[in-house]
């Protein structure tokens, strides 16, 4: 039997791991490749010249997460859990069983006409199939583009007019507590919003609830893979895309950042064993959704390509059946890491505050928490710290990047953190902070976060369609990729990220764009401006708040309120829900006319205002405060 590659050189600490990527970048990443199988091994690890990792080199990234594992004689390893407490059902799939179902996903698009570099989209939830689809994709060199669930149909349109998929792959419904979604009618009229119209949709039927199909269109999933012959996995470049994902940038056009086969898959694998101590056989969970990062390269590729268990949670961390979910989860399925979100971790608090469903769960299996995606409040990461009595391990990392940057490389033996900081630089990783005039930035003074290029492996050099928007969006004048975060280095290299410098906020985890919610907003007929922007939130990190001017002589303003979140809901998806909506006479401006959002931000988290002399109406301040302040009763909301 092969010996599995582990890919970890158990003699190396953070120090020199760090110091070696640093000193030696090409022989670091070159040694990290080792941990894949290649087709065509690569002669060197980064071309200057085109920025791209792996030149020469091609694989197959699905048969690295799949068919290796079952050649080396692991087929009976399991390699999915399906756990689906809304349901009542737990799934379980080996590799061998894994890779049949994958290899005939695979024979079902080649039967839909899908070729390598084809677009597909998944709007799928929690299923098993929508892991099949990802990696069946991956086997043919066709790039998905999985949406988020949660979005609603616009959003959907908008990803299908600009990756122009051949098919898309979906289910009848998605199962939220107390709700079923039906997803169809919501592709369904997507493909009507769009421009673009797939050829095909291979729609997985649920038992909750059935949809009907599209004559021509539409293709039962089970049907049709049952007809399906499997598919052997072909050689694909390095640099070849496999996905696309989609993020928030600061208007309503989502960006779709591009993730390479070659590079992506070297990151992965070495994060899994070096920062979170993963190797082949143990048991991980990234309780996240698969239309996000984290789920992408967490819950799909990562644990994968480690040979390891990954588990697929149809749930929620709280109200499914309780707070004690993930911890019984932990316990029945032996989870050696598992990787979530603060807000979950506030929602159990909340529900469970003396962690009595923490104590009757036995979670000698784990070795550590990470949490991601947004702030770690210190008080928040010490409650749960001391009720596992575990590591826990705050780490930063965003879409574009695809893996962490930082951390506390729990995998190279390192324990020390610093609650409100999220580490220290990952290896390959060169963090720069600059202050308002461009200048390197003091330790311990805040400013614009930045990495040094070449970015890393696995991390984005394009945006799809929009080549040019990398160096326009995201480098400045210095060649540096430009965070959007602002931060802090302190004296021993910990990072502390203080928030973003953009229109982005960061609802439970979830990315979305305040400029997106306005552009939808100002859509509303009695809507003259408005300004939406983050409100600390106790459970959700932030939530949107939308400050409204209406016309004069709008006198429904209750009906307004309701239209407004309506549309919100409607166009982008219930996950943008605003907390509240303020009407107010007039918005605070600059004399040259820009609304100062940092100040509305700063009146609704009752923080000290700092109101610019340039202002165009002092009054108008005074307002906002009596109207918006935390403890002043809201005068004219509804
Ligand atoms: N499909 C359809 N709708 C979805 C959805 C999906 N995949 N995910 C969320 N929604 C809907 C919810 O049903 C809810 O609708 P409602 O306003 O009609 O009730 C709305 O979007 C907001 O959902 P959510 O953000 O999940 O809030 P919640 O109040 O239902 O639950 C928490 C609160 C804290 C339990 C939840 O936000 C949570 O689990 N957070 C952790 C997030 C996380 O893991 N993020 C991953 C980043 S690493
Ligand atoms: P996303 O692209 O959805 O992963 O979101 C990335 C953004 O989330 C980052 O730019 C940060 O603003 C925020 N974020 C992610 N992780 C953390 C963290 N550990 N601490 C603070 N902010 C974080």
């Amino acid at each position: 039997m092969k010996q599995e590659w582990q890919g970890r050189d158990r003699h190396v600490g953070y120090e020199q791991a760090f110091e070696r990527a640093e000193r030696d970048p090409e022989g670091f990443w070159m040694n990290a490749a080792r941990a894949l199988d290649w087709i065509t091994k690569p002669t060197c690890a980064h071309d200057p010249a085109t920025d791209t990792w792996f030149p020469d080199g091609t694989l197959n990234t699905c048969a690295n997460a799949v068919d290796r594992h079952v050649a080396a004689g692991h087929g009976d390893r399991v390699a999915l859990i399906h756990e689906s407490p809304i349901t009542g059902h737990t799934t379980s799939f080996t590799y061998g069983e894994l890779l049949d179902r994958v290899a005939r996903t695979a024979g079902m698009l080649a039967s839909g006409g899908v070729k390598k570099g084809d677009r597909i989209v998944i709007y799928m939830p929690m299923v098993p199939e929508a892991v099949f689809g990802m990696l069946a994709c991956a086997r043919i060199g066709a790039i998905h583009s999985v949406v988020f669930g949660g979005f609603a149909a616009p959003e959907l349109a908008k990803r299908i007019e600009d990756s122009q998929p051949v098919a898309v792959l979906t289910a009848s419904c998605g199962l939220e507590p107390g709700r079923t979604i039906a997803y169809k009618p919501l592709l369904d009229r997507a493909i009507e919003l769009s421009a673009h119209k797939p050829a095909a949709c291979f729609v997985l039927q649920r038992e909750q609830l059935r949809c009907d199909l599209v004559p021509g269109r539409d293709r039962d999933w089970q049907t049709a893979c049952d007809a399906a012959a499997a598919v052997d996995p072909v050689p694909v470049a390095s640099a070849d895309p496999l996905y696309i994902l989609y993020t928030s940038g600061t208007t309503g056009t989502p960006k779709g950042v591009v993730r390479d086969n070659g590079g992506h898959a070297t990151a992965l694998a070495w994060s899994m064993a070096h920062i979170y101590g993963i190797g082949a056989g143990d048991v991980f969970w990234a309780a996240s959704d698969i239309g996000w990062v984290v789920g992408h390269s967490y819950i799909v590729y990562g644990p994968l390509l480690a040979g390891a268990t990954t588990i697929l949670f149809e749930g929620k961390p709280v109200g499914t059946p309780d707070a004690g979910i993930f911890w019984r989860i932990v316990d029945r399925h032996r989870v050696k890491a598992l990787f979530t979100a603060p807000t979950a971790i506030r929602a159990i608090r909340r529900a469970d505050p003396d962690g009595e469903f923490i104590a009757q769960a036995s979670l000698d299996s784990l070795s550590a928490l990470f949490l991601a995606g947004e702030r770690a409040d210190p008080d928040t990461l010490l409650w749960i710290a001391a009720k596992l009595g575990k590591p826990v391990i705050d780490h930063w990392w965003q879409t574009e990047l695809g893996w962490p940057a930082i951390a506390t490389c729990f995998g190279l033996g390192e324990t020390r953190i610093k609650p409100g900081s999220a580490g220290r630089a990952v290896p390959g990783y060169r963090f720069k902070v600059k202050d308002e005039a461009g200048a390197d930035a003091a330790p311990g003074t805040v400013g614009t976060l930045l990495i040094e290029q070449p970015l890393p492996p696995g991390n984005f050099r394009a945006l799809w369609n929009k080549p040019e928007r990398f160096r326009e969006g995201f480098v400045d004048f210095a060649g540096h990729y430009t965070t959007g975060d602002a931060g802090m280095i302190d004296d021993d290299g910990f990072i502390h990220i203080m928030g973003r410098t953009d229109d982005i906020i960061n609802v439970a985890g979830h990315r979305l764009s305040t400029g997106q919610m306005e552009e939808v907003v100002a859509n509303h007929p009695a809507v003259i401006e408005c300004a939406v922007v983050g409100a600390a939130d106790e459970l959700k990190g932030e939530m949107a708040v939308a400050f409204v001017v209406t016309r004069a002589g709008t006198a429904d303003l209750p009906t307004v309120k309701q239209e407004i979140v309506r549309m919100i809901r409607d166009d982008i998806g219930a996950i943008a829900s605003p907390r509240d909506v303020l009407f107010t006479d007039a918005l605070p401006k600059t004399r040259s006319g820009k609304v100062l959002r940092n100040l509305l931000r700063a009146i609704l988290n009752g923080q000290e205002l700092v109101v610019p002399q340039t202002i165009e109406d002092a009054g108008v301040i005074e307002a906002l405060v009596a109207l918006a302040a935390p403890g002043s009763a809201p005068k004219n909301t509804v």
